[in-house]
């Protein structure tokens, strides 16, 4: 419950790649794209199964499946769009619901400037994806407008959190499961996690 680090030789390995600021824009993203499917196949452990039964070669048989009406995912604009793709892979079917925030560089303080959300998102479970969990403004927005929208249970997706921002979300939000490759040593004064990987906006936009 609460904060789950996902301990894998291939995340710490490709995390390794994504901490070095000599990987280029182009291999940033795609190992962005591939942590997260090692994120959301543990995100997505304990998702219901149904059962039917299909035509099999030997005649009927049972079979599990997930509902396609589960979940939604939510990037959180911009950054959380470099996961997108990657968790599409693993839930082709689910639909995406967009918050965009931004974290004002003076206050820390996130601000809002889009929502679009699944029209039937109190049946759903969100997850969002944000590679950066630093104070943790930005989830707790996101959290709070996700729980005034009645979801049915919220996961967050991201690639390197500060205990900082895990502590200040678990406290308020202890309902709240928070998936991440890395909790790293803590925020610098600028609310930079270190070691971290730096703006990782900025790295997937290729805009510094
Ligand atoms: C980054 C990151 C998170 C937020 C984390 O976004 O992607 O959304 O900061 O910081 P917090 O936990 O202290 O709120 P940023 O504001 O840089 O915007 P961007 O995605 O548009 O680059
Ligand atoms: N946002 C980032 O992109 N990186 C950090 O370290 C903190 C917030």
């Amino acid at each position: 419950m609460g904060l789950h680090v996902v301990e894998h030789p291939l995340v710490k390995h490709k995390l390794g790649l994504l901490r070095s600021v000599d990987t280029p824009t182009n291999v940033f993203r795609a190992i962005s794209k591939e942590i997260t499917r090692f994120l959301m196949y543990e995100v997505t452990r304990d998702f219901p199964l149904n059962k039917k039964v299909e035509k099999g070669w030997a005649g009927p048989v049972e079979v599990d499946y997930i509902s396609g009406k589960m979940a939604t995912i939510v990037p959180i604009l911009r950054a959380g769009l470099g996961l997108m793709e990657g968790a599409l892979d693993m839930v082709p079917g689910c639909k995406i619901s967009v918050v965009g925030l931004y974290r004002d560089e003076e206050t820390l303080e996130p601000v809002e400037y889009y929502v679009k959300l699944a029209k039937d998102i109190s049946s759903r479970v969100a997850i969002i994806l944000d590679p950066m969990l630093a104070t943790g403004g930005s989830l707790i927005a996101a959290i709070e407008l996700l729980k005034r929208n009645k979801v049915k249970k919220i996961y967050s997706l991201n690639l390197v959190c500060a205990p900082e921002g895990v502590q200040r979300v678990l406290e308020k939000f202890p309902d709240v499961e928070i998936y991440t490759a890395a909790l790293d040593a803590g925020l610098n004064e600028q609310g930079y996690i270190l070691p971290g990987l730096g703006d990782a906006g900025d790295r997937l936009f290729g805009t510094k």
